[in-house]
């Protein structure tokens, strides 16, 4: 039986242009987009009124933590709660994290995750970790990109005695990943700096959440990115920076690129829209609730950061969704080293996007639909698939009104997070209903996510940089002088 959804009258957004135009959605894909769209419905098509809305491409969160064992617990939100805390705000796809232990092998983790991550109610796709080096993840990584659609990995800078990467792990794991035409992602953190910092912070007495930005300040992110981008620069493969908080690593990646480098920046709503301040609230568990890597920073990196965005230097928006409860965040009550870093935020992202970046004039819409959907989808080759309205696309869709209204609240998220780090904010411009695989699962507030609907999104090797890559390392390659 066909499932048809016709959605007329809005104003289609894509990340090149604005067009008044239906849009007609049949088993789960986009099969005509234009003003006479809805005429090509078949007869019993669902109809939604988009009159005065914008109709944007789902969200994609490149960049989240669903059930995620870390720093002795578990994150509240599992791969059910986590997608369909999504769908409410309006994002549609995520990618997510394998992280194997050290020693653990990494298809072992990679089975695990993909077992954890069947419950979800949006479809998802997963980076994988490299913790560790050896010849066995070194072909781990071939099997991951040649059979299991996996395209990025990722590094952990930081977290010392845990998921550190050293050099070496990074040297190899980069050009193993440039030979397979995968994408190096890195959390650009001194891992060594923090942890000195974080016992010289305590020496001096200061054991609270307000310690935790004093042990990672600003140049102890910059100079890993700084690192991570050099390697890559030498070995001539592209780089992706996650969670870019600070105008130093954004600045990092700004001159890298001016010098011709295929580098890209991620920037979460949190940094763009909180700041440092919140570490110093006298309630223990409101600041540990904030406790996250990188900290949120002070203003002025904020500005620097939708500067990033608006310019193109910063690419794309994600959450890094990991959510911790005070009972939780209360094993670092004594040592804000211990306490569980991460925040939530994924049902957020796409409204307080919005609010501070098209209702202020630093983005335009299709500005918004880039750094919300489109350049993840890009980057991460899965466009225009996702990230696209448009014949042939997934029917992932965001009706947009921008004239409604929401006040963040931890009391009506559909996270199970018990905070939220946008608590009170009033934003403007919300999604009235988000389309999932063709089908309505969120509408003017009530949540029909249903568990097990998400399906694994394979992301093919080789994407948009990679014959640019290839072409000039060979324009450049060096020669013996013969004599
Ligand atoms: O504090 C954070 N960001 N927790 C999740 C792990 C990570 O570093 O991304
Ligand atoms: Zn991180
Ligand atoms: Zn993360
Ligand atoms: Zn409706």
């Amino acid at each position: 039986m066909t499932q048809a959804l016709v959605i007329r009258g809005g104003t289609v957004v894509n990340a090149d242009r604005e067009q008044l135009a239906d849009v007609l959605c049949v088993d789960g894909r986009i099969v005509a987009v234009g003003e006479r769209a809805a005429e090509l419905a078949p007869a019993g098509a669902q109809s939604l009124d988009a009159s005065g809305q914008y109709v944007l491409p789902g969200g994609i969160d490149p960049h989240t933590h669903m059930q995620l064992p870390f720093m002795g617990t578990v994150t509240m939100d599992d791969f059910f709660t986590g997608t369909a805390a999504g769908l409410a705000g309006g994002t549609t796809s995520i990618i997510d994290f394998v992280i194997p232990d050290p020693q653990e092998p990494i298809m072992e983790a990679y089975r695990k995750w993909r077992g954890w991550a069947e419950k979800s109610a949006a479809d998802y796709s997963f980076h994988v970790a490299i913790t560790w080096w050896s010849e066995q993840v070194r072909a781990d990584m071939g099997t991951l990109v040649q059979e299991e659609g996996v395209n990025s990995f990722k590094h952990f800078m930081a977290y010392k005695n845990a998921i550190m990467c050293d050099d070496e792990t990074l040297v190899n794991s980069f050009k193993r990943a440039l030979e397979l035409g995968a994408m190096p992602t890195v959390h650009a953190e001194n891992g060594e700096l923090v942890y000195l910092l974080q016992q010289e912070v305590a020496k001096m007495g200061i054991t609270g959440p307000e310690g935790h930005p004093l042990s990672r300040p600003p140049m102890v992110e910059a100079e890993a990115a700084n690192r991570a981008i050099a390697i890559a620069d030498v070995l001539g493969v592209p780089i992706y920076v996650v969670h870019v908080s600070c105008m130093e690593s954004a600045d990092a990646i700004a001159r890298a690129r001016a010098r011709g480098q295929r580098v890209y920046g991620e920037v979460l709503a949190g940094h763009l829209l909180v700041d440092d301040s919140v570490y110093r609230d006298p309630d223990f568990a409101t600041a540990a609730a904030h406790v996250m890597s990188p900290p949120f920073r002070p203003k002025a990196h904020q500005e620097a950061l939708w500067r990033g965005l608006q310019s193109g230097q910063l690419h794309t928006t994600a959450t890094d969704h990991c959510t911790f409860c005070a009972a939780q965040k209360a094993a670092g009550k004594e040592n804000f080293a211990k306490i569980p870093n991460g925040t939530g935020g994924v049902e957020e992202r796409m409204a307080a996007i919005w609010d501070g970046g098209v209702n202020t004039g630093r983005l335009t819409p299709s500005e918004f639909v880039a750094i919300t959907s489109a350049n993840a989808a890009k980057l991460f080759n899965i466009y225009p698939r996702k990230g696209f309205i448009g014949e042939g696309a997934d029917a992932d869709l965001v009706l947009w009104d921008p004239a409604g209204t929401k006040t963040f609240s931890a009391k009506t998220q559909h996270s199970k997070g018990d905070f939220n780090i946008f608590e009170g904010r009033t934003v403007r411009g919300i999604p009235s209903h988000t389309i999932s695989q063709g089908r309505v699962v969120f509408a003017n507030g009530e949540l029909r996510a249903e568990q097990g609907k998400g399906r694994y999104i394979k992301r093919p090797a080789f994407g948009v940089n990679f014959d640019a890559v290839q072409k000039r390392a060979q324009d450049l390659a060096p020669s013996a002088v013969a004599r």
